[in-house]
């Protein structure tokens, strides 16, 4: 069995009058007049849950009800545990190859007769442009399935030395229990992920979703089904994170926990694995993906218009909702009057945010009402402060949707939160410094945020690259220069970060496919 190295999927373009951009149309407004259904799975049978109702709304006009869905009760939750356990002895025994055929079926199937539901539940539910919907919830979510299944072959084919008499050899088994993951609402495609990288290695799931991303979960649940996921395997439960999670998380046979959301989140998670650590039959395995504060970094020897591009695209692609999206930038007073702040201020003008499913629209709207009074509330503390001034936005309206401008905000305080808070929406804090000041500016830099997940250098000069590259060691796990640190692709940048990032298991390697299974080492004298 050898799965010849994937190609990334390519990307549509959905260009005017093309028939893809007429059969995602046409599947939006039949996603759009349908109310659905949005049931749990559990044990391969969809559940009401019997809990809380929870609307699924297009955020771009909030009282479009897409659905309705239900959390789940501690019994519920405790029967997708059950579920999972039943189902983890057939699972792990069933030949790898047999389990990778069912993921990249899945794959297949989201490449062709899925993709316009999978993209436009993503446009619809989170508020995605096409183009983006495109990227995340078809190309990534595709390639993280086929790129996995070529990884874990790699993994499996690895074994230990032989010699005369002696047999050394490695058993890959999954871990003895199972696995927890709970998910993000601003990527289908990571929600994607999360549960079925475990299981590919041999592990039955429960999964939880973000409440704000259901609809494109009750669609990537169905393709699982369609390609063949048995029963059990990948269970689904709604419902407010700290409930479930205190159900799941008591069981003894609870072996891993897959995460991707904001630190807080995860070190309460962590903290109740440490609180019933005697518990457990086996420690488990902790990967998480959480909060940001990336950045750009220019030197003067940047070029102005790639810089003003970067700064503007990777603030404001997804509203800023991408972990990897820009939330500060340092631009050097020369390149800064030469031209980088009239761009960048021109162009954050010119984004428009709209109905996603309006081709002409940049973007959309932020995913609730938190996400919106959250940003403003930060406008109400910038606009009295004097080390600030808002170039651009700093204004909102959530009468129809939650809609929130591209703001770029020059402050003079490189100490200032907006330097070191992670807001997770459109904003971008601008420090402008004296040239000759760049390398204390990329020390600060570097660590007065708590995070390091991505971040980009902007410069030509070689030297400045290397050096300046040794200083931002730590601070980003993914880390680019001349680009912006959004848009890692699955089988180039695998992506993570350290620190209150995560723990830097990086999605889309071996590297976080060697977390879900336990090598068993056999020795044998013959
Ligand atoms: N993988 C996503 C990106 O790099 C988060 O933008």
């Amino acid at each position: 069995f050898t799965v010849p190295t994937p190609v990334n999927e390519p990307v549509c373009d959905y260009a005017p009058g093309s028939a893809e951009r007429d059969s995602l149309l046409n599947r939006l407004g039949e996603l759009a007049k349908t109310q659905h259904v949005l049931d749990m799975h559990i044990g391969g049978k969809d559940r009401r849950g019997g809990g809380e109702e929870i609307k699924v709304v297009q955020p771009h006009k909030h009282a479009h009800v897409l659905g309705v869905a239900h959390a789940a009760t501690s019994e519920q939750a405790a029967d997708a545990v059950a579920a999972a356990k039943k189902a983890a002895p057939a699972w792990s025994r069933m030949p790898f190859e047999d389990r990778a055929a069912i993921f990249l079926k899945a794959a297949e199937l989201l490449a062709g007769p899925w993709r316009d539901t999978i993209n436009g539940a993503t446009i619809l539910g989170q508020s995605k442009t096409a183009m983006q919907a495109e990227i995340d919830a078809a190309c990534e979510l595709i390639d993280f399935l086929r790129f996995n299944v070529h990884f874990a072959e790699q993994i499996y084919s690895k074994q230990a030395i032989s010699s005369k008499g002696l047999w050394n050899r490695t058993d890959h088994r999954p871990l003895d229990g199972f696995v927890y993951a709970v998910t993000p609402f601003n990527f289908t495609a990571i929600a994607g992920n999360l549960p079925t990288s475990p299981a590919l290695m041999g592990n039955t799931v429960v999964w939880k979703p973000a409440s704000t991303q259901l609809l494109s979960a009750h669609f990537t649940m169905q393709v699982l089904r369609a390609a063949g996921l048995p029963d059990g395997v990948i269970n689904m439960v709604h419902g407010p994170g700290p409930e479930i999670s205190d159900v799941v998380m008591s069981d003894k046979d609870l072996s891993g926990v897959h995460f991707t959301g904001s630190t807080a989140v995860f070190q309460h998670l962590w903290k109740t694995v440490g609180t019933n650590i005697a518990n457990y039959r086996s420690y488990p395995r902790l990967v998480g993906e959480t909060g940001g504060k990336d950045f750009i970094i220019a030197h003067e020897s940047a070029n102005i218009d790639e810089l003003a591009v970067a700064i503007v695209r990777g603030s404001f692609e997804y509203q800023g909702q991408k972990c990897s999206a820009v939330s500060r930038s340092y631009v050097p007073r020369s390149l800064w009057e030469a031209g980088v702040r009239d761009k960048v201020v021109q162009m954050a003008r010119d984004v428009s945010y709209g109905d996603p499913t309006d081709f002409s629209n940049f973007g959309g709207a932020v995913i609730d009402k938190r996400a919106f009074d959250k940003h403003t509330a930060l406008f109400d503390r910038v606009s009295g402060d004097d080390s600030c001034e808002v170039l651009a936005g700093g204004t909102a309206d959530d009468s129809v949707g939650y809609f929130v401008d591209p703001t770029v905000i020059e402050c003079s305080d490189p100490t200032h939160e907006l330097f070191h808070t992670e807001y997770f929406g459109p904003i971008v804090g601008v420090h402008v410094f004296e040239d000759n000041a760049f390398d204390s500016v990329v020390n600060q830099a570097a660590d007065i945020a708590p995070y390091a997940l991505t971040g980009a250098l902007f410069a030509t000069d070689r030297e400045v690259i290397g050096r300046t590259s040794e200083a931002l060691r730590f601070a980003a796990g993914n880390y680019y220069i001349n680009d912006k640190p959004t848009g890692a692709v699955v089988g180039q940048q695998p992506f993570g970060g350290s620190r209150g990032s995560g723990t830097n298991d990086k999605a889309g390697s071996w590297q976080n496919l060697v977390r879900w299974v336990s090598p068993r080492s056999i020795k044998e004298n013959f």
